[in-house]
Formats: structure tokens, C-alpha cells, sequence
């Protein structure tokens, strides 16, 4: 059966409008015009994605999206605000209250793709609350890679790098597990990035950036939603933290970062330099030995890097984890 979305407006003929837009869209639309029918629908049935006007008579759209978090955490929740209302509706991103805000009068393709990213979403999410099923999360991460046509097949070598690095770090079999899994999910917050930011070639906007370090915090709270284990969470929420402290999303650094996550930032950033990107072509393999080697103490932890390097020279290292 398809997902569901409900629209919330007070303006009828603004859910007339949204529902022709839907029409051809393969979901099932349901419409509410004010918070409280809104709150029966969900109360009563699954619903993947709600979008609802903010500025409502009685309870607002805010309140009402901090309502559906909690009594159905898995709807992905999209604010549709006036212009002047932006600063409310960015302070609701930033507190990872809602998924997405759109912006009236809105263009119709914006609202079908944001709703198109949230169904992805909660289906992402419906996956991993399924278990532990390898073959599921990696097609999982398969899916995620085909938002973005630069990153085909990098999960996979993530992992691989990774679970190379482990090896010789001697880490425990259920810690090497996760640091597979957790590699092939890192980048799975990028669902909640729209595909015209992801895949832009030029220099992107302030905004645009803010959005897409948005990324791990989105994957991250998946992650938790459905349970997953601390560690992966740990690798999806903290693989763009940087050994120096100049990361994101929080600024940790040195070993506060958890060792999985300082793992998979090394294998993640050795790949990435390998690869095309949409704003250069791969470097070859001699150029990313010598970048990887000089981020150093500054992104990297020296002693992983070590790792890496000498695991692609051919040569044998011991290293004594400092977890
Ligand atoms: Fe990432």
C-alpha cells in the first residue's frame, strides 16, 4: 500500500491546490483544516509525512508538529510558513523539530520533492526498525548513494577501508560489525538533503552549506528512532567531527570522538579524495596518500592515518588504540 500524507490548512482552497498537485503522485493524500482534526487522523492511523501551514486559527502548526513528535515520532514533519515567519520556522530545523519548511506561495515541483524526500525518510526509517538485516541495510545504503551519482559504490569501500583498519587495531568482532554497518549508513541524513544542493556544481550559498551539515544530525536521530547501536549511531552522527576540533555538527575533538567514528572519518576522507566529486576529479592515488598524510593532527588522528597508509603501502604497523 502507499504512504500516506496529510496536508494541514485553514484555507481551503490551499488544500484544493495542494490536492491537485498530488493527484498523479501514487500516495494516498488525506487534508485536515485545523490542528485537532489534524491530531484524530494521526492519532488514529500511520501517517509517513505531515505538512502543515503554520499560521492556523487555535493551535499552530508548530505546535502542532512538537505534538505528532511525540505521539507518532516516525512522521516526518514539513512547516508551510509565510515569508516573514522563516526566522520560526529555521529555529524549528535547527532544533530538529521539523524535517523541512516550504515556503508560500510555494512552487508545486519544491513541494512534491520535499514530500518525495520525506516519504524516503520515513521509509529509510521503517527499514531500520526491521533489524538487523545486512542485506537490507546494505541495498539500504545503495539507495541512499543513488541521490547522489558521485558517491556510487562508496559506502561499500568505506566499510572496506574501515573494517582493514579495525583489523589491525584488533577491535572486538561486534565492534567491527557496527563499524561495517555504520559505514555503509553514515551518509544516510543525506536523505533529508534536497538533490539540488547535493548535487550542485559551483560554490553553494551559506544556507545551502548549513543545510547539508545538517546531514549527520538527521541521520543520527534515524538512527536512534529505530535503535540502531550506539556505535553506528556514534559513526553516522560524528564522522564529519575533526581530530583538531574544527568539525561539525559539535566541535569534539581528539578522543572525545568516539574511535569508530574517528575510523570511519579516515576511510571516508582517503575515499572522497580518490573519487570524482561534482566540484573536482578524483586525485590519483600517490596525491591522496600525501593529502591524507598532512591532515595529520588536524582532521585525522595521526595514529589511524598511520594505519591507512601503511595498510595501502604494503607495510605492517602495530597500533595501541586509545579509545
Ligand atoms: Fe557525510
Amino acid at each position: 500500500m502507499s504512504e500516506t500524507v496529510l496536508f494541514v490548512d485553514d484555507e481551503e482552497n490551499v488544500l484544493n491546490s495542494i490536492m491537485r498537485t498530488f493527484v498523479d503522485s501514487g500516495l494516498r493524500v488525506l487534508r485536515a483544516g485545523n490542528a485537532d482534526s489534524a491530531l484524530e487522523i494521526i492519532n488514529r492511523e500511520s501517517v509517513a509525512v505531515i505538512v502543515s501551514d503554520n499560521v492556523m486559527p487555535g493551535m499552530k502548526g508548530l505546535e502542532l508538529l512538537k505534538q505528532v513528535k511525540i505521539i507518532s515520532p516516525d512522521t516526518v514533519r514539513i512547516l508551510m510558513t509565510a515569508f516573514a515567519d522563516l526566522p520560526t520556522a529555521i529555529a524549528a530545523i535547527n532544533t530538529g523539530g521539523i524535517f523541512r519548511f516550504i515556503v508560500k506561495p510555494w512552487e508545486n515541483q519544491l513541494l512534491l520533492d520535499s514530500v518525495r524526500d520525506g516519504i524516503d525518510q520515513y521509509r529509510l526509517l521503517r527499514t531500520l526498525c526491521r533489524g538487523y538485516d545486512e542485506a537490507l541495510l546494505n541495498s539500504l545504503a545503495q539507495t541512499i548513494e543513488l541521490k547522489d551519482p558521485y558517491t556510487r559504490g562508496h559506502c561499500d569501500r568505506v566499510a572496506t577501508y574501515s573494517l582493514m583498519i579495525a583489523d589491525v587495531m584488533k577491535l572486538p568482532e561486534k565492534l567491527q560489525n557496527d563499524i561495517k554497518h555504520g559505514s555503509w549508513l553514515h551518509d544516510c541524513g543525506k536523505i533529508g538533503v534536497p538533490e539540488g544542493i547535493l548535487n550542485f556544481v559551483g560554490r553553494l550559498t551559506k544556507n545551502e552549506f548549513l543545510t547539508i551539515k545538517k546531514h549527520p544530525d538527521w541521520g543520527a536521530e534515524v538512527a536512534r528512532l529505530a535503535k540502531l547501536s550506539t556505535p553506528v549511531v556514534n559513526i553516522i552522527q560524528f564522522h564529519h567531527e575533526r581530530w583538531d576540533g574544527k568539525g561539525y555538527p559539535s566541535g569534539l575533538s581528539g578522543t572525545d570522538i568516539p574511535l569508530e567514528a574517528r575510523i570511519v572519518t579516515v576511510a571516508d576522507i582517503y575515499d572522497a579524495l580518490t573519487t570524482d566529486r561534482p566540484y573536482r576529479r578524483a586525485f590519483t592515488t600517490g596525491k591522496s596518500r600525501s593529502i591524507l598524510s598532512s591532515s595529520r593532527g588536524r582532521a585525522l588522528q595521526p595514529g589511524i592515518v598511520d594505519i591507512l597508509l601503511s595498510l595501502l603501502g604494503g607495510v605492517s604497523t602495530v597500533f595501541e588504540p586509545r579509545v
